[in-house]
């Protein structure tokens, strides 16, 4: 599926055309996955396009950064406006956001040492990740075969290129077997999250998460529900969840920037309560659906209005 092509990409601090935003082939990050990144949703509200958490999602960019002692050659604002005027230029409305860091071109060897810290920014239309249909009918999803991470081996609260290795082996094992989505259990078996977004389950009248330490991505999305269920009088807990509880609770739901908040309808074919989506889902659903698109009043302060003036630069 080709992707729509907007104008212009930031690409250390200038915009370039679309088709000219190119790297050397001999780039240390495409020898050694060297990069860290980030995926932002920008929605249309009736005062103009607002992007979602931007704060959140470039302070997690520069944690990954250090993690893997990448010094970012702007600072976190600097980026923050880089990724509004990048909005702004290409004239978008609903759109996502890439900006990805990464080492560069100047040698060739696992010592990254000496490599430049490179920044682009991209911004293109891209629709729901799992289909408009699956919002309302749920995703089917396997229990990959692949683990996450292991603790210690590759930091699942990067958010590294190279993680997505591990994604890739588990979403195409799950559509090449007839599912939409995996999810992965980490490395003592417990329920981790899915290839690219957070899993949430609704039991005994409990909202219950993975935590941070079964080798999830703290996402962003997924904070924002747990902040929205909490305010909206649900209990809400972080649990380690053993593969077969997902077989019997009540609902179960995926967040992430991509699939934003989508329930899934059967794990290994076996239906998740009645196979619909849930009551519990579809409330936060519409909170946090309200919120994005400027429906609803912005009271966590989440979104950041790309300012028009920018749009005519
Ligand atoms: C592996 C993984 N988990 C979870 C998420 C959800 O994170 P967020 O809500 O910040 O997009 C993502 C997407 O960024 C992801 O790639």
């Amino acid at each position: 599926m080709a992707m729509k092509k907007s104008d212009k990409i930031w690409m250390n601090g200038t915009f370039v055309p679309w088709d000219d935003a190119k790297v050397h082939v001999l780039s240390h990050v495409l020898h050694y996955g060297s990069s860290v990144f980030e995926g932002i949703r920008a929605y249309e509200t009736k005062n103009g396009p607002a992007i979602f958490r931007l704060g959140e999602h470039i302070e997690r960019l520069m944690m990954s950064s250090k993690i893997y002692r990448m010094e970012v050659p702007y600072s976190a604002e600097q980026i923050e406006t880089a990724c509004l005027e990048t909005v702004a230029v290409n004239n978008l409305k609903e759109c996502y956001i890439r900006p990805l860091v990464y080492r560069g071109y100047s040698h060739v060897g696992v010592d990254p040492r000496g490599t430049p810290i490179e920044v682009m920014i991209a911004a293109y239309p891209w629709g729901k990740y799992l289909g408009e249909e699956a919002l309302t009918k749920g995703a089917s999803v396997k229990i990959g075969t692949w683990a996450r991470m292991a603790p210690n081996t590759l930091p699942a609260m990067a958010k590294a290129g190279g993680n997505y290795l591990n994604s890739q082996l588990l979403k195409l094992e799950a559509v090449e077997d007839g599912y939409d989505e995996a999810i992965a259990l980490d490395v003592q078996g417990y329920v981790s999250e899915g290839s690219g977004e957070n899993l949430f389950a609704v039991y005994k009248n409990e909202i219950i998460t993975p935590p941070v330490s079964s080798s999830i991505l703290s996402g962003i999305t997924r904070d924002s529900v747990m902040r929205l269920a909490t305010d909206m009088g649900y209990k809400v807990r972080e649990a380690v969840i053993p593969r077969e509880m997902l077989y019997i609770v009540d609902e179960l739901f995926f967040t992430g920037t991509a699939v934003e908040v989508t329930p899934v309808s059967a794990v290994d074919r076996i239906k998740v309560g009645s196979g619909e989506r849930g009551p519990v889902t579809k409330a936060l659903q519409d909170a946090f659906f309200g919120i994005v698109k400027g429906d609803l009043p912005d009271r966590y302060g989440w979104l950041s209005m790309v300012p028009q003036s920018a749009a005519k630069r």
